[in-house]
């Protein structure tokens, strides 16, 4: 079995392994299950960069399920990470703190445009602030703890390794580490080649959207 399938088992075998807890990870595994195993023959790009140097460190403090967390470790050491905001007025720290690698999607080793699925390593203090897509997203934490805040009127929920956070299509998120880098497993289903858009809060308490980016 090459990596990436390894990858897609194990992970939705983890998510199975919640089945009970809440309901609503079936559409995710099954997509998981619909992924055809068919690698993209893309080159695996050859970043270099800063954030790069705590990776090796988020997969020691990984957990899981053993079958997951060696394939993440082998899968995140071969390279093939992506800046997800590059140029066009993004904040640098933006971009500088968040880098991903698809195993699934348009930029990934399996190729598909009706889902992505990879691993997002996020730095220590980072606030990747409210957004939101079209896409129903989960993030599964493998390394570290990471706030997140579905909604803009919601308290934000802490999840440590082998908790999991599901975003409807269209609700406002936002992510907040704290000391440690974070690594978190994503899996997104639906419009996802749909925009994302920044959520600004005024003075008024008035929330407006800008556009962020366009996959
Ligand atoms: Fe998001």
């Amino acid at each position: 079995m090459t990596g990436p399938a390894r990858f897609i088992e194990a992970l939705r075998n983890c998510l199975a392994a919640h089945v009970g807890q809440e309901g609503a990870l079936g559409p995710f595994i099954e997509a998981l299950r619909d992924v055809a195993p068919r690698l993209s023959g893309r080159a695996e790009d050859d970043l270099k960069h800063p954030l790069l140097s705590q990776l090796d460190g988020a997969l020691d403090a990984a957990l899981g399920p053993p079958d997951l967390v060696e394939s993440v470790a082998a899968l995140a050491s071969a390279g093939g990470w992506y800046q997800v905001y590059t140029g066009g007025g993004i904040n640098a720290e933006m971009a500088d703190f968040m880098l991903a690698k698809q195993i699934v999607g348009p930029k990934g080793i399996i190729a598909s445009t009706s889902m992505r699925a990879g691993i997002f390593l996020l730095a220590p203090h980072f606030e990747y602030r409210m957004h939101d897509h079209a896409a129903l997203k989960i993030y599964y934490v493998h390394s570290g703890a990471v706030d997140i805040q579905n909604g803009t009127d919601s308290a934000p929920r802490c999840l440590r390794p082998g908790q999991y956070s599901i975003t409807p299509s269209g609700v406002p998120h936002a992510l907040q580490t704290g000391a440690a880098p974070v690594l978190l497993l994503f899996v997104w289903i639906g419009n996802v080649t749909a925009p994302i858009w920044w959520w600004v809060q005024g003075d008024d308490g008035v929330w407006t959207q800008t556009l962020a980016k366009k996959p």
